[in-house]
């Protein structure tokens, strides 16, 4: 597997691969690799002829009190994983090679960037869109890859692509959980023992609320209280928000309550002090 970390040779570097006929896929990552990032690598690694994987820790899609220092990296393991998975290429640039001095143009999605993990995270959208649409431009690759868990993510960067005229197509695979439900993130690193536990209470929620919908419950209200009860009985956990909102747009459903197509039910929530986020499609 090849590693590059300058931005500019990367794209002279897959531009000839392009230019050989070979297609291109793109899996853009934070690092500290599980299964779930490994499942895109490996869907990749199925549909394309060379595969693409970054790391990047990006500084602005974190907010000022955030854990951006915390993060965790581990780049000796990752290059080990993504190697035993196939990539060909590793792109981990520095940040002052993504962000020059003076670098002053962002990606702001409007609308679907604004609620759920929008309200309490005020930019973090516009950082993630900015770099993704870098990343793209930089790989020029037919096809990217994301995990179904940043469910609003995976909003954000269809309508970037759609309104911006971004040819590589945008795959959204499921995502990994543990054997107890957990959907798989990096920060569940940040969970002590007793937090790990705890924190099966978010699919929980969620599959409560989801055999209410298949079950015949209707009415987003009672699916958003059920899952808020589930929650409130786990001492550790405090909700950000628990949502059910349209699937497509984000936008909430209307006022009588009523589902009638599919919904995305969401949730963030607090173990202790790790912000988690998790979610459902009925
Ligand atoms: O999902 C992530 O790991 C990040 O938000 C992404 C898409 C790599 C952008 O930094």
């Amino acid at each position: 597997m090849k590693i590059l970390s300058s931005p500019s040779e990367t794209q002279a570097f897959l531009r000839n691969i392009s230019r050989a006929g070979r297609t291109i896929g793109l899996v853009p990552t934070m690092g500290c690799l599980h299964n779930g990032h490994l499942s895109l690598v490996r869907r990749a690694r199925a549909e394309n002829d060379f595969v693409v994987a970054s790391i990047f820790v990006n500084p602005t899609q974190f907010g000022p009190s955030e854990d951006l220092a915390a993060y965790p990296r581990n780049i000796g393991r990752d290059t080990a994983l993504l190697e035993a998975e196939g990539a060909d290429l590793l792109f981990c640039p520095q940040s002052s090679d993504m962000y020059l001095q003076g670098f002053s143009t962002s990606v702001a999605v409007s609308d679907v960037s604004e609620r759920l993990c929008g309200e309490f995270r005020p930019g973090h959208f516009t950082g993630v869109a900015t770099v993704v649409c870098k990343l793209f431009n930089i790989a020029g690759a037919d096809k990217a890859y994301f995990g179904a868990k940043d469910y609003q993510q995976t909003v954000v960067i269809r309508r970037m692509a759609r309104d911006l005229n971004i040819g590589t197509e945008i795959i959204i695979c499921p995502t990994v959980r543990e054997a107890d439900g957990l959907a798989m993130s990096s920060r569940n690193s940040y969970l002590a023992p007793d937090e790990r536990k705890a924190a099966t209470v978010l699919y929980r929620a969620l599959s409560a609320a989801r055999n209410a919908a298949e079950n015949g419950e209707r009415n987003a209200g009672n699916l958003v209280l059920l899952m808020r009860e589930i929650i409130g009985a786990e001492p550790l956990a405090t909700i950000e928000y628990a949502e059910a909102a349209d699937a497509d747009t984000l936008g909430p459903i209307g006022s009588i309550g009523e589902i009638a197509g599919p919904v995305v039910l969401a949730l963030a929530a607090r173990i202790g002090k790790t912000r988690l986020i998790d979610n459902l499609v009925v």
